[in-house]
Parts: structure tokens; sequence; C-alpha cells
């Protein structure tokens, strides 16, 4: 029997990705976090597409996308993104990479050039793939869609957790100026936004723990 495919959408900090990745470990499927995705490809144009003020030169990029290599190298179950060759794991969750990378993600170009890499990794099942559009234009034939939500204060208090934990110390205030604008552009762009599937299971984990996140999800999964 075909192993299932789970999408799991939702905003910033809601914690998509660590929830998903103890879901994959549990239930014996693989993990991708797709966000890291349009965060490499910032990555990338930080490096090599800019304009002398420091901004994203986007045309560029646009130009540049055929110089770029993805692989996916299975790390127990989750699935590392190698850029040219490059574990870029740390480098995509700098600031700096975080407070361009809507811009980056809102683009056609960009998206199109992820998504056959992205359906391709579900083709055989098996899969937990954590995003914003998962659910409503990658897999739309997912055979589970979460969407996660929390308030913006317990977000905020969990990103600047999370970059503690990094070594990476930030301003709160900062922090939630970004998840604030993040999600606005994610929910606002025209292509692929920020938004629940019609028939996705919406769980709304302010007052829940990452543990609680995880049964609630788990107790929908009990028999597959
Ligand atoms: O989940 P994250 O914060 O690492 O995502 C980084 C950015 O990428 C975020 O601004 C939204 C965007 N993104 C997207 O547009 N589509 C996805 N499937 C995943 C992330």
């Amino acid at each position: 029997m075909k192993k299932p495919v789970i999408a799991i959408d939702g905003y910033s900090s809601t914690g998509k990705s660590s929830i998903s990745k103890i879901i994959a470990k549990k239930l014996g499927l693989v993990h991708l976090d797709t966000g890291a995705l349009y965060r490499g490809i910032t990555w990338f144009a930080l490096q090599n597409c800019i304009f002398e003020d420091s901004s994203i030169d986007l045309k560029k990029l646009f130009l540049s996308l055929d110089q770029i290599e993805l692989e996916f190298k299975n790390d127990q179950g989750e699935l590392v993104l190698y850029l040219n060759h490059i574990d870029i794991s740390r480098q995509i969750r700098t600031n700096e990479v975080s407070e361009n990378v809507s811009l980056v993600a809102k683009q056609k170009e960009v998206r199109d050039f992820l998504l056959q890499s992205q359906r391709n990794l579900a083709e055989k099942g098996g899969i937990i793939m954590d995003g914003r559009d998962i659910g409503t234009v990658v897999l739309p034939d997912a055979d589970f869609k979460f969407f996660l939500t929390a308030s913006i204060e317990e977000r905020t208090t969990r990103r600047y957790n999370e970059l503690l934990e990094l070594g990476i110390t930030a301003d709160k205030e900062k922090v939630k100026e970004n998840l604030i604008a993040r999600d606005k552009i994610d929910s606002e762009r025209e292509i692929a936004p920020l938004k629940q599937a019609d028939d996705a299971i919406v769980i709304d984990n302010t007052f829940l723990s990452k543990e609680g996140t995880i049964e609630t999800i788990l107790s929908y999964l009990q028999n597959i």
C-alpha cells in the first residue's frame, strides 16, 4: 500500500517544521521543510544577485536560477537541502535571509522553479511536507491536510527562543515586526498565497504545547 502524503501549512512560527519532523519520525515517513527551499534561493540571491545598495536584483536572480542545483539528502528521515553541493542549513536561518525571503518567495519564477522538485519528492508517498501552499497548490491531492495557526505574541516568543537556541541574538520587537511583515506578504501575494485549503483540518495551537499539537495531529492519523 502506498504510504500517505501529508501537507502541513500555516503561519510562520506555529511550529510546523519541528512538529512535522517529529510526526515523520514516529510514523516512519520522510519530512521536507519547504520554507528551507525559499530560504535557500534567498541565500543564493544574497550571495550572487545584489545591487550596489545591497537589495536583491530579482532579474539577475531569475537569469541565474538555471545555475542552481538542488539535492535532497536523507538525514535520518529529514530531507536536507544541498544547494550547489553545499549544506546551507545554518546559513538560511540568519535574519538577513528572514528579512528577504518573502520578497523572493512571492516571485512566480522562483515558485515555478521549486514546484516540480517538491512534487517529485511526494510521488512515491511516505512524506510530510510543511509550508504555506502545500495543501492548496503543491499537493492538492494530499491524503491529509493540516493548517496551523497561533497568536502573533505566542509566535514571536517561539521564534525569538528558536533564534536564541541557534546562538543568534535578536531584538524581540524586530522579530515580531518581521513575522507580521512576512505573513502579510505571504497571505497577500498573487501566486500561491498562504491560505488554508478548504479540506484542511485547522489547529490553533496558541495554548497548546508542541506535544499537544503533535497528539492532536496524530489523532487524525491513527489508522495509517
Ligand atoms: O517556514 P519559513 O519561515 O522557513 O518560510 C520562509 C518563507 O518562505 C516564508 O516567508 C514563506 C515562504 N514559503 C512559501 O512561500 N511557500 C512555502 N511552501 C514555504 C515557505
